[in-house]
């Protein structure tokens, strides 16, 4: 297939992106985009995909479409590298999907890992009181296959996506395998690409549970204020048995360490290291592995490491708070960047799609590919010579 090197990655516009978001892909997204080693970048609205499990609320899928881009325009996605696109203006996806679906079985989707967890997740498979199924929506349970259809139509190579997106990547080359080898080599076979740094692979909510989600209101939102960050820090969960200042604390498993592996840069001790002087007792650190020792030890109390995170999260998040303002008042030109991505995008899975239809030869009324037909049908009833 192609050499170049191709990204595609997206989210499922259902709510604003916080910073599990940013650190999990975001940030990186943006590092690869400006590393400029990459042909050809895709970044998704997933709103198709999104409808899968809000068939119901067609609305909100519709607002956070530019709630998302605004997201990614604050976060430093530039559209004259990366195209932005919402998935259900490129029909040609859905029309790969229809194909794929005879490529996986009903079986290999039940042991999709993530859809399984998700349908248990939104109670698709409880009963009602009168023994009802609630029922998983068909869509939804064959989101896998139109997310190999969003990967492979635009031949990518790499997907930066969280751990949780491993399993619709394999599932994804396994429909490619499956493709190229039945119909001919059209696809081709993706890799994810993993955040590098542990503590970025899920960041945990601010309650300490596994993963941030908006239906546990556990999140910090990339537009939450400067004021917001500090009330959500303040709140978080720590070490439960870290009781007094004094008492040894842990780090492992205490979100705001986790947080702090996630964001923090050396540059943060100098810029606000006053937050560890205190009337009680005060400490000058240099790396963040000075400062889990002196918790381990105990003696840090957990409002100065609160202090701390909270100025590192907001060195962070400003300048993406700024222009998220400024792009606010712009609208027209958020929409404008959404119609040229998917316009790039479109044309892009176009010839993808007539590479499938040639290659699984239902491509009947392209150039020459009549008359082919003909020709073969003719010997086979033996046209009168004339
Ligand atoms: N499933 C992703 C999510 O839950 C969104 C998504 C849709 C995606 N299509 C994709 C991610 C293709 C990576 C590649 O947010």
């Amino acid at each position: 297939m192609s050499k170049k090197k191709i990204i595609l990655t997206g989210d499922r516009p259902t709510g604003r992106l916080h910073i599990g978001h940013y650190v999990g892909s975001l940030r990186r997204r943006v590092e690869l985009q400006n590393s400029g080693e990459f042909d050809e970048i895709y970044i998704m609205i997933a709103d198709a995909q999104a409808l899968t499990d809000n068939a119901d609320n067609p609305e909100k899928v519709r607002q956070n479409i530019v709630e998302v881009a605004l997201d990614y325009l604050s976060a430093g996605i530039d559209p004259a590298k990366s195209h932005i696109l919402i998935q259900s203006q490129v029909t040609e996806l859905t029309e790969l999907m229809f194909y794929y679906m005879n490529l996986v079985t009903v079986q290999r989707l039940q042991r999709n890992p993530t859809v399984k967890a998700e349908i248990q997740m939104r109670g698709f498979g409880d009963s009602d009181e009168n023994d009802n199924k609630a029922g998983t929506p068909v869509g939804f349970f064959c989101y896998p296959i139109s997310q190999a259809a969003d990967i492979t139509a635009f031949q990518a190579t790499t997907v930066p996506a969280g751990e949780d997106q491993e399993p619709m990547l394999e599932q994804t080359r396994e429909i490619v395998h499956k493709f190229n080898s039945t119909y001919g080599p059209a696809l081709t076979e993706p890799e994810i690409l993993l955040p590098d740094n542990a503590a970025c692979l899920r960041l945990p909510g601010t309650d300490g549970k596994a993963k941030m989600s908006k239906s546990l209101g556990n999140c910090i939102y990339l537009s939450d204020s400067a004021e917001d960050v500090r009330a959500k820090v303040r709140g978080m969960y720590t070490d439960p048995g870290h009781l007094q200042v004094s008492d040894p604390g842990k780090v492992e498993g205490n979100p705001v360490f986790t947080y702090l592996d996630a964001f923090c840069k050396p540059e943060h001790f100098d810029k606000f290291g006053s937050c560890f002087v205190g009337k009680k007792s005060s400490f000058e650190f240099h790396s963040l592995d000075e400062v889990k020792a002196q918790y381990r030890a105990g003696g840090l109390g957990d409002v100065m490491i609160k202090n701390f995170l909270t100025e590192v999260l907001n060195d962070t998040l400003e300048p993406i708070r700024q222009r998220r303002k400024e792009l606010e008042q712009n609208l027209p030109y958020v929409y404008e960047v959404l119609r040229n991505g998917t316009e790039a995008a479109c044309a892009k899975a176009a010839q993808t799609l007539a590479g499938v239809k040639a290659a699984m030869k239902i491509n009947y009324f392209d150039e020459g590919v009549l008359q082919e037909l003909i020709k073969e049908q003719e010997a086979k009833y033996g046209k009168a010579e004339v």
